[in-house]
């Protein structure tokens, strides 16, 4: 099942949001159709927002009409801009649309034509390079995994948040296609049920063993033994090690601590800002109440109650057994260990 593909001057995205009940597809032939399904999570996780974004750029380039050079880099600047400003935490975003304006300014004074050309075939490549970044993360983190275990993961970092294959599904399905026996634990993930529709759908598709549980049940789960290994994705890890993922993690991480079960986190180095010391820093995206208030477009809370709806939330380095990246393997101190693997 392919995410997206650039396919005749227009950039195609699976809808996430109609997961599993409707296998639909978009068809962007413009920046704001993009921009909407990254903000609605059409097309959602980390790697996958960054590589939507590249294509994004790419796309609105090409509706660019001009001649000049200057201008035409503004104008790639101000679309550029309004990707940025979709989603907040995941940093892959403007990581990606970084790379492709670095690439362009290099390439200046090239006519705007060459420039279309050049910013596609950059979102190609990053798109390229993540898929087999997971595939390397793949081999690297199912390396920790025992010949049996009990998987838990939180949230969806699977194929379908990424350019394919995943970072923490990605370790699993290495893992199982090694011949280990994993069963996965997948929590629901509240409020946009990213586990329970696409998780579960993921693994099921791979002929992978998986159980749902909600939210509330990973705790009596770990306490009765039933779990080895928590491994989940990333939005942003900070240069001290610090993760941002989806809200819940920190809760997965405290109880992985308190049942003494190993808490791995699988991303690539797109996802690690160094620029950032700590957590504390990182921008949490904040959603709309009626995500929490109602399920599947039904109401389950009264009519105007306050809502609080973090999309993220940090669990710090100290909690985190080790960080699964393209690059190998990080463990604390993490300052040292992710500089090194940049080195
Ligand atoms: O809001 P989402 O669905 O984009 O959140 C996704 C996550 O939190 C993932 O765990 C993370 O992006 C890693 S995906 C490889």
């Amino acid at each position: 099942m392919e995410t997206m593909r650039w396919q005749d001057d227009c950039l195609v995205l699976l809808d996430q949001t109609l997961l599993p009940g409707q296998v639909k597809y978009i068809q962007c032939r413009d920046v704001d159709t993009v921009c909407d399904a990254i903000r609605r999570l059409a097309v959602r996780g980390a790697p996958a927002i960054g590589a939507a974004a590249a294509y994004g750029l790419a796309l609105g380039a090409r509706c660019i009409n001009c001649q000049d050079s200057e201008l035409f880099l503004q104008q790639v600047k101000e679309i550029a801009s309004r990707l940025a400003a979709t989603r907040p935490t995941a940093v892959n975003l403007n990581w990606a649309l970084r790379r492709l304006l670095d690439k362009m300014e290099a390439a200046l004074p090239a006519p705007p034509d060459q420039l279309k050309e050049l910013l596609l075939a950059e979102a190609r490549a990053i798109y390229d390079e993540d898929y087999r970044a997971n595939q390397a993360m793949g081999q690297f983190g199912a390396a920790l995994l025992p010949e049996q275990a009990n998987v838990l993961t939180h949230c969806n970092a699977g194929a379908l948040a990424t350019a394919g294959f995943g970072t923490a599904l990605g370790v699993i399905r290495a893992a199982h296609r090694q011949g280990k026996k994993i069963h996965v634990y997948a929590d629901e993930t509240r409020p946009l049920l990213q586990g329970a529709r696409l998780t579960t759908w993921e693994m099921s598709q791979e002929g992978i063993p998986v159980t749902l549980l909600t939210d509330n049940m990973a705790g009596y789960l770990m306490a009765l033994g039933k779990v080895d290994v928590v491994i989940v994705g990333a939005d942003r890890i900070t240069r001290n090690g610090d993760v941002a993922n989806k809200i819940g993690t920190y809760g997965v991480a405290v109880l992985a601590r308190e049942h003494g079960i190993p808490f791995y986190v699988a991303a690539p180095l797109s996802t690690i800002d160094l620029s950032l010391s700590s957590g504390r820093e990182i921008p949490i995206e904040q959603r709309q109440p009626e995500e929490v208030t109602h399920i599947g477009g039904v109401r389950v809370a009264p009519e105007g109650v306050q809502v609080w709806n973090p999309a993220f939330d940090v669990t710090p380095a100290r909690l985190v057994t080790a960080i699964i990246t393209e690059r190998g393997v990080a463990r604390p101190p993490y300052e040292e260990s992710l500089a090194a693997l940049f080195r």
